[in-house]
């Protein structure tokens, strides 16, 4: 059975209409439990491709696939009361033409809920993002560092210095031009985020972008420090999940090895408590 898709408090036009105002604050999620954290506190709740990578353990984004995303995207819009859920399309969801990205958009709305998706690309996808948008997809586009194609640029680096921003910006536009409802820069560097964020009418979301963008986004698991391995520039860390989890999973097991766990308060008595008499 497909997900009923609930009018949401928070719509694409709401994110649209928020341009130049309070930022944005958009965070990743992939499970509900992270998604009812993100929903207290957050606009949009993306349930990035970034999954295949942060959860699954793959080298890159390239492997993601379209089941993968709809079972992830239903357990977030399950999380989600206010904020909005924008899902991912994996790589070879939509490249290959407008047709391919509705088919797939359409079914990542439906049996998720989300009332918009997201894919990497600018003037090569401006098309497709047109088509989508004229028929009930909203869009968040994604320009700059392009995660999926990183077979192709060699590598997670800055894209937009020197000789590149020129056709950074003309991405940005013409995802703009195409319907785009917002765009996100990853890995811009902050003058020339600025110079987008001013061009554009639709919000920047920033990754590694400055703060002069319309909002910021950040991977949930970067920014709650679930990897003692894993520190990217561009992430502050807000906490240090991963170091207290190891140190509770080594207590746990130093006390399962010295049988302290479980204690009586954990166990169950054989015989029930005689009721007192009156
Ligand atoms: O996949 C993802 O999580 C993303 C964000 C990092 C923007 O695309």
């Amino acid at each position: 059975m497909s997900a009923t898709a609930p009018v949401r408090a928070v719509l694409p036009p709401d994110i649209k209409a928020r341009k130049g105002g309070t930022p944005l604050v958009v965070l990743t999620a992939y499970t509900t439990p992270v998604a009812r954290l993100v929903d207290a506190h957050c606009d949009i709740a993306l349930v990035g491709d970034s999954l295949g990578m942060v959860l699954h353990g793959m080298p890159s984004t390239v492997g993601v696939t379209m089941e993968m995303m709809i079972l992830h995207g239903k357990s977030v819009v399950r999380g989600l009361q206010k904020a909005m859920a924008v899902i991912d399309m994996p790589f070879g969801s939509y490249e290959e033409s407008p047709q391919q990205a509705f088919r797939n958009a359409s079914r990542l709305m439906a049996e998720t809920g989300a009332p918009a998706v997201k894919l990497e690309g600018g003037q090569t996808m401006a098309e497709t993002i047109a088509f989508l948008t004229a028929r009930g997809v909203p869009v968040m586009a994604h320009v700059g560092l392009t995660p999926q194609s990183v077979n192709t640029l060699g590598g997670y680096k800055v894209v937009g210095r020197e000789g590149e921003a020129e056709k950074v910006m003309a991405d940005a536009k013409a995802c703009e031009a195409a319907g785009a409802f917002s765009i996100v820069l990853e890995k811009v560097p902050m003058g020339l985020s600025g110079q987008i964020t001013k061009a554009l009418t639709i919000p920047t979301i920033g990754i590694g972008a400055g703060a002069d963008c319309d909002g910021q986004v950040l991977v949930v698991d970067d920014m709650l420090g679930m990897f003692t391995d894993f520190r990217p520039k561009f992430v502050k860390r807000y906490a240090n999940l991963g170091q207290l989890a190891d140190a509770a999973i080594a207590d746990y097991a130093a006390e399962v090895r010295a049988r302290s766990f479980p204690a009586d308060e954990h166990s169950f008595a054989d015989i029930l408590p005689t009721k007192a008499k009156p």
